[in-house]
């Protein structure tokens, strides 16, 4: 058997991801070698603390404060650090040292992304990031690699498993958002800073990496469209569950037609919706992620497991690992991105879907033909409308003599459709209010 040196592995980071990478690195070296054909030395661990406490025991003297040194001695950095910079600076010194680079970061690649494998194609060198989005679960290969000679239509996910460990404690026990929220941080796997997971910047960062990779375009973050879940209540969830549905946060990247102009393009979103409770999505629970997508030739394809956790993401840091560790190996350029479609991208007025509107009313006669004929003015065809009383908030109409609550679904109609038809019935005289407006997805 040829005898190869070790590779020289640094890693940029020891919190919730990267102490478990460190530690199942050390731990499982040899077998890793022996898929590898070299060894897969730790040199060291970047972090700013040395003194911080970690998640795995990890030997003391492998702590550096000095990143750059670190970079510059390795044959494969491991970048789970998290934030723009200075992982963007060390990412590209590692780059154009020689070194190949594997982030979880998506919140870097997302911005800085095309700059990035674009450095990377020049010096020949290559980015892997399969832990940036849906954790363990592999789906940036698949999308890359397995589906580069299909066409692929449509991905509906749900890619952020903070807000969906939150929703799901919202619908089964009834949890606050907070309380959820602080358990989720408690277990590893909201971001350092939460905002980026329950305001919806995490999802449109995976969003934005899911669309480019599948419709080779690049579609910058901020033309995906983002709504988190700060807004939901637990009159919605409760709402939701009366007609079968639950609440998921879901980013939706789709290629479509604009219904005005014509233009085929792409577009991508990211917002609660509501899922039927028959739907695989629907029993998505806990932290789990899972990713739907819809291939011309190949049909329906279905990724699912843990969406965050330290350890479940440090799998696929690791399988990137042996990937980049084996081109050490046998040589040969790495892969590069493809982005020639380069497809118009759509706002998201051009996409059309189903919508669920709450409505608090005065229980008058000819209300609901009123209302009818404000969706039918603006195109909004009505599938379904059902009647309750009281009304969902206290305070409400609901509260007084004569209040009711109308639950209106509709038909498929163009989001600037139902725009329009939201401000018509804000201004109606016989709306109280609108309380809530809820995509439908996966009907
Ligand atoms: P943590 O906040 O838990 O850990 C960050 C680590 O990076 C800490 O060890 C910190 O050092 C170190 N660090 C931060 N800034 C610097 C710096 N300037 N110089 C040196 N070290 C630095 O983050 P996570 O482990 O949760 O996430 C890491 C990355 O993985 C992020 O990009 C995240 O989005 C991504 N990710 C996370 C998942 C999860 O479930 N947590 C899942 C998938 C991806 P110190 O400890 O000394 O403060
Ligand atoms: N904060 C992220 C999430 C980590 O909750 O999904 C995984 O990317």
């Amino acid at each position: 058997m040829i005898e190869y040196r070790n590779l020289r592995i640094a890693i940029l980071g020891a919190g919730s991801v990267g102490a478990q990478v460190a530690a199942l690195l050390l731990e499982h070296g040899e077998e890793l070698a022996g898929r590898v054909g070299a060894g897969l030395e730790v040199v060291g661990i970047a972090v700013r603390d040395l003194d911080a406490p970690r998640t795995a025991e990890l030997p003391r003297e492998l702590f550096t404060t000095d990143a750059r040194s670190l970079i510059l001695g390795a044959d494969i950095v491991i970048e789970v650090m998290g934030g723009i910079e200075p992982a963007r600076e060390y990412i590209e010194l590692a780059l154009t040292s020689g070194a190949d680079v594997i982030t979880a970061n998506k919140a870097l690649l997302a911005t800085h992304g095309p700059e990035l494998f674009a450095i990377a194609e020049q010096v020949g060198a290559q980015l892997y990031y399969e832990a940036a989005v849906g954790g363990a679960i592999p789906i940036i290969r698949p999308l890359r690699d397995s589906l580069a000679g299909d066409r692929v239509r449509r991905i509906l996910g749900i890619v952020n498993g903070t807000t969906n460990y939150i929703l799901d404690r919202m619908d089964r026990q009834g949890d606050s958002l907070e309380s959820a929220l602080a358990v989720a941080t408690e277990l590893g796997y909201a971001e350092a800073d939460p905002t980026a997971d329950i305001e919806g910047y995490d999802a449109a960062q995976k969003a934005s990496i899911l669309a480019s990779l599948a419709f080779h375009t690049i579609v910058p973050v901020d033309e995906v469209h983002r709504e988190g879940i700060t807004g939901i209540t637990h009159e919605q969830v409760r709402s939701a569950q009366r007609s079968g549905y639950v609440i998921k946060l879901l980013a939706v990247c789709e290629r479509l037609t604009d219904p005005e102009t014509g233009v085929d393009g792409v577009s991508a979103r990211v917002h609660p919706a509501l899922v039927p409770a028959s739907h695989p999505l629907a029993a998505v629970h806990g932290a789990n992620n899972a990713v739907f997508v819809e291939a011309e030739a190949a049909g329906d394809l279905m990724f699912y497991g843990a969406g965050a956790g330290g350890v479940q993401t440090a799998s696929a840091v690791l399988g990137d690992l042996v990937s980049a560790a084996r081109r050490h190996v046998v040589g040969g350029p790495g892969v590069a991105e493809s982005t020639q479609a380069d497809l118009p991208i759509l706002p998201i007025s051009s996409v059309v879907t189903r919508y669920q509107i709450t409505l608090s009313v005065y229980d008058r006669p000819g209300v609901l033909a009123q209302i009818a004929t404000l969706f039918s003015e603006h195109g909004v065809s009505v599938e379904a409308v059902q009647q309750s009383v009281p009304a969902p908030v206290s305070g409400g109409p609901g509260d007084e003599p004569g209040g009711a609550t109308l639950v209106i679904g509709t038909h498929r109609a163009t989001e600037a459709a139902l725009a329009d038809t939201v401000a018509a019935l804000a201004d109606s005289p016989v709306v109280e209010r609108v309380e809530s407006v809820l995509r439908v997805e996966g009907l």
